[in-house]
């Protein structure tokens, strides 16, 4: 079992904290991806996608190759939001080009009381040994993060049967039939929390929760379909592992003035995504939770001296304090050439020790 001395490289977990660190840490959102040629290697090899987040050898690989490249304060878990509706019987293709299918909708309440809590250590037993392996193959190098969607980002893609412009189905189901909305959306949270917890049990040191569509919601409905169940998973997750915090991240992309509301919640840190200025997110959090973000994924097609304003300008508009995690303000195009990733994480190591000085 690992103690927390194992840990070489502590400073993201201490971030998210907002502990003292000599400097600002730094992952990327979708850091493992298409934007690396030995990902597209990799995947080729696992014949799909779904194929190389179901082979924990090959999960681990594709994890470990952005730790190769560059010197990231933190691992992600190749894996996908997506896994649960998989695990739930749903019927989950990802169509190249066309992003996820789901074959089985969930569309009334006939189609809701089908639905069972998958346990976590049976149909999603391939995510459990993907962790394990590569919390070895990380030998406490970085903390590894693990993660899930949000029960309403996850449940737009059960709704919609795929991925959505308008979120007519989900919405539609949301003003006419609530109760079959709201009766998914506890089957999802939780199965959420289960997965989370044997995440945590298999190793991951935190996780984050990706809400990716809640801002298309009216703000009373935000509060109602996904702030109330993201309160419910950072209620039921396990605080401590291996003697150590292990730090929650809620991520709603969009949510603008929400997070005054998210920052209630009884979670350590929330994601920022580009549109929201870092400062004003400051003001609207206060000093109870950590920030992540939120350097804008398109800043990354420009030359390295622009990307390294950017970056300065992102630090400087946290500003000085410890409370800040260094992330793009959403997953990273696969377009990006890695040089340019790596200009970015090399100006975030760099221009962040000034803003942690006394
Ligand atoms: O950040 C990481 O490196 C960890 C891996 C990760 C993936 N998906 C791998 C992936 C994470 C954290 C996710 C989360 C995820 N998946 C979200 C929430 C975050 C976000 O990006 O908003 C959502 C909405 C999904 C659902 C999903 N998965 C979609 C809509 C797609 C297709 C769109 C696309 O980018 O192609 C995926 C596929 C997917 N998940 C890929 C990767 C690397 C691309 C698959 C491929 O190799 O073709």
């Amino acid at each position: 079992m690992n103690t927390p001395s194992n840990l070489q490289n502590d400073v993201f977990l201490r971030a998210l904290q907002c502990q003292p660190v000599p400097y600002t840490p730094v992952w990327m959102m979708r850091q493992a991806g298409r934007y690396l040629p030995e990902y597209r290697a990799t995947r080729a090899r696992a014949g799909s996608f779904l194929q190389l987040c179901q082979t924990p050898e090959l999960a681990c690989e594709v994890t470990l190759q952005p730790l190769a490249r560059f010197p990231l304060d933190a691992a992600i878990l190749f894996s996908d939001i997506l896994t649960i509706p998989h695990a739930m019987g749903l019927g989950l293709q990802f169509e190249t080009g066309e992003g996820p299918v789901i074959q089985r909708p969930v569309r009334n309440a006939a189609d809701v009381s089908k639905l069972g809590v998958p346990d976590p250590h049976q149909e999603l037993r391939y995510v459990m040994d993907a962790v394990s392996l590569i919390r070895r193959e990380l030998h406490g190098r970085v903390p590894l993060i693990g993660f899930a969607g949000s029960p309403w980002t996850v449940a737009t893609y059960c709704v919609e049967g795929g991925s959505s412009r308008d979120f007519a189905r989900i919405k539609g189901m949301m003003y006419d039939d609530p109760a079959s909305l709201h009766g998914l959306l506890h089957i999802l949270t939780q199965a959420t929390i289960q997965y989370l917890n044997a995440q945590i049990e298999a190793g991951v040191q935190a996780v984050m929760v990706f809400d990716t569509w809640g801002s298309v919601l009216t703000p009373a409905c935000y509060r109602e379909f996904s702030l109330q169940y993201m309160e419910q998973i950072v209620a039921g997750t396990k605080r401590q592992a291996e003697g150590r915090t292990v730090p929650r991240i809620l991520f709603t992309k969009g949510a603008g003035p929400l997070l005054a509301e998210m920052a209630k919640l009884d979670c350590e840190a929330l994601g920022v995504d580009w549109m929201t200025d870092l400062a004003q997110a400051r003001q609207w959090v206060g000093d109870r939770k950590a920030l992540q973000g939120n350097l804008d994924p398109c800043v990354l097609y420009a030359q390295p001296g622009r990307i390294r304003e950017e970056v300065a300008r992102v630090l400087a508009s946290f500003g000085h304090g410890h409370g800040h995690v260094f992330n793009l303000g959403h997953g990273i195009h696969p377009a990006i050439p890695p040089e340019h990733a790596a200009a970015m994480i090399q100006a975030v190591h760099e221009l962040s020790p000034q803003y942690h000085s006394l």
